[in-house]
C-alpha cells in the first residue's frame, strides 16, 4: 500500500483549534457575507484609508515637518498590522484554500504564497521593512506605503470583475481601438501634409503631428499644438467628433459587459443560495435556473421587521441564513435556515397572519407575487408543498390561539 500524503486534517486537532480556524477562515475568507468578515473589512477599510493618508500627507511640506512623527507612527502601526496579517494568512492558508483539500499544508502555503492576494499582502510590508532598514531617513521608506494600496482589489471583490469584463469584451474593443489606430495616423498624415509649412516645429514630420493627433482624438486638446490652415482646422473639427464617436462606443461595450457581468455574478450567487433550500433540491438544473430567475437575494438585520401582521402581502421568503421569529400569540415560532415565511398572504389574499422579526443577521430569497404565480403555474409541485405547510401553520396558530 503506498505512503498516504499529509493533508490538512482537520480530525486530528483539538475543538478549540478547530473553531479558531474556522473563526479566521470566515473573517479572512473570500464569502463575505459572514458578519466576521464584514467587521474584518471594515476595520481594514479604515487601517488602509489611515495609512494611505499618513503617506500621502507625509510628502507634503506644509505638513510634514509639523506632523511628522505622528505620521510616521500610523505608517508604523499599519505596517505593523499588515504584516500580522501576512503571517495570519499564511498560517492558515490551508484553511483559506478548503476547496483543494487534497493538497498538503505546505503545498496550500505556497500556492496562497505566489497568488495574486498573497503577492500584493507581501508588497504591503516587505519593501517598506527592507527601505526602512536601507533608507538613510525614516521618511524615505514611507512611499513604500503607497502599495497598500494593491489591498483595496481583496476590499472590493468586485474590481475583479474589470479584468473578467475587458476579457469578455476583447473582441468589439479591439475592434474599435484598430478604428482608432486608423483615424490617428490618418489624421497625423493629413496635419503633416496640411500644416508642415506653416508649423515645421509642430507638424515637420508624421512622428511629430502624431502628438497633435492624439490630443485631438482623445478630444484632451491640450492646445499647444493647433492646426492654423483652414483645411487644416476642418480636419481638426472632424478628428474631434471622430474621437467622440469612438470613446462613446468604447463605453458603451464596456458599460454592456459590465451589466451582463453583474448579472452573471448574480445569477450564481443566487444560484448557490436556492442550493442550500431543501424546497428546491432534487429539481432538474433547468428548473433551478427558472426558479434563480425569479428569487432575488436580499438581507435583514438582526431585529429587523420583515413584515407586519396586517399588512397586504406583496413577497413571501426563504430563508437561507439565519433566524427569524413568528410573533404569534400565545408563544412565538422560531424558523431557521431552509424554511419559508409569508406564503399565506399570498395563497389567501388575505393581509399576514403575523409579524416576522429577523433575530439574527437573515440571508433571504425573496419571491415577489408575480413571480409567485408564475412559480406556481411551472411547478405545481412545489405550490403544493407550500400550500400543505401553509394549511398546517393555519390550523397550528388557530389552535394556539384558542389555547392563549
Ligand atoms: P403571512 O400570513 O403571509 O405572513 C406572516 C407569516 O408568518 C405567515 O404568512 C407564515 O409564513 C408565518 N406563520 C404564521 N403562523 C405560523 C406558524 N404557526 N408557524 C410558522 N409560521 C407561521
Amino acid at each position: 500500500m503506498g505512503e498516504k500524503k499529509q493533508v490538512w486534517d482537520r480530525s486530528r486537532k483539538g475543538t478549540g483549534e478547530v473553531v479558531l480556524e474556522e473563526w479566521v477562515a470566515r473573517a479572512l475568507g473570500t464569502e463575505g457575507s459572514y458578519e466576521s468578515a464584514r467587521y474584518f473589512r471594515g476595520v481594514q477599510s479604515v487601517v488602509l484609508a489611515l495609512g494611505l493618508a499618513a503617506v500621502v500627507l507625509g510628502t507634503e511640506p506644509s505638513i510634514a515637518p509639523r506632523h511628522g512623527s505622528l505620521l510616521l507612527a500610523i505608517s508604523y502601526a499599519v505596517l505593523g498590522l499588515f504584516a500580522l496579517e501576512y503571517w495570519v494568512r499564511l498560517v492558515y492558508a490551508p484553511a483559506l484554500l478548503r476547496a483543494r483539500e487534497e493538497l498538503s499544508p505546505a503545498m496550500l502555503r505556497l500556492i496562497w504564497v505566489v497568488s495574486v492576494g498573497g503577492i500584493a499582502d507581501l508588497l504591503a510590508w516587505l519593501p517598506f521593512l527592507i527601505a526602512l532598514v536601507m533608507a538613510p531617513h525614516p521618511f524615505d521608506a514611507q512611499i513604500y506605503g503607497a502599495l497598500w494600496i494593491l489591498k483595496l482589489g481583496r476590499l472590493a471583490p468586485r474590481i475583479g470583475l474589470l479584468g473578467r469584463v475587458v476579457r469578455h469584451a476583447r473582441q468589439p474593443l479591439l475592434a474599435v481601438f484598430s478604428a482608432f489606430l486608423t483615424i490617428l495616423l490618418i489624421a497625423a498624415t493629413l496635419g503633416y501634409l496640411l500644416e508642415r509649412t506653416q508649423q515645421p516645429q509642430t507638424f515637420g514630420s508624421i512622428p511629430k503631428s502624431l502628438w497633435w493627433a492624439i490630443t485631438t482624438l482623445t478630444t484632451t486638446g491640450y492646445g499647444d499644438a493647433v492646426p492654423v490652415t483652414t483645411f487644416g482646422r476642418i480636419m481638426g473639427g472632424a478628428v474631434m467628433v471622430c474621437g467622440i464617436f469612438l470613446f462613446a462606443l468604447w463605453a458603451g461595450i464596456l458599460a454592456t459587459e459590465f451589466a451582463q457581468e453583474m448579472r452573471r455574478q448574480d445569477f450564481l450567487r443566487t444560484w448557490d443560495l436556492v442550493a442550500k433550500v431543501p424546497y428546491f433540491k432534487g429539481a432538474s438544473a433547468a428548473a433551478i435556473a427558472e426558479v434563480v430567475r425569479l428569487l432575488k437575494p436580499a438581507e435583514a438585520a438582526a431585529g429587523a421587521v420583515v413584515m407586519r401582521r396586517g399588512d397586504p402581502g406583496d413577497a413571501m421568503y426563504f430563508l437561507v441564513e439565519g433566524e427569524v421569529e413568528i410573533q404569534i400569540r400565545p408563544e412565538p415560532v422560531i424558523l431557521g435556515p431552509g424554511s419559508f415565511f409569508g406564503e399565506m398572504a399570498l395563497l389567501t389574499g388575505a393581509p399576514r397572519t403575523a409579524t416576522v422579526v429577523a433575530r439574527r443577521r437573515c440571508i433571504l430569497l425573496l419571491l415577489d407575487i408575480v413571480h409567485f404565480r408564475e412559480l406556481a403555474a411551472t411547478r405545481p409541485e412545489l405550490l403544493s408543498a407550500i400550500s400543505e405547510e401553509a394549511e398546517r401553520r393555519g390550523s397550528q396558530t388557530r389552535a394556539m390561539s384558542s389555547v392563549g
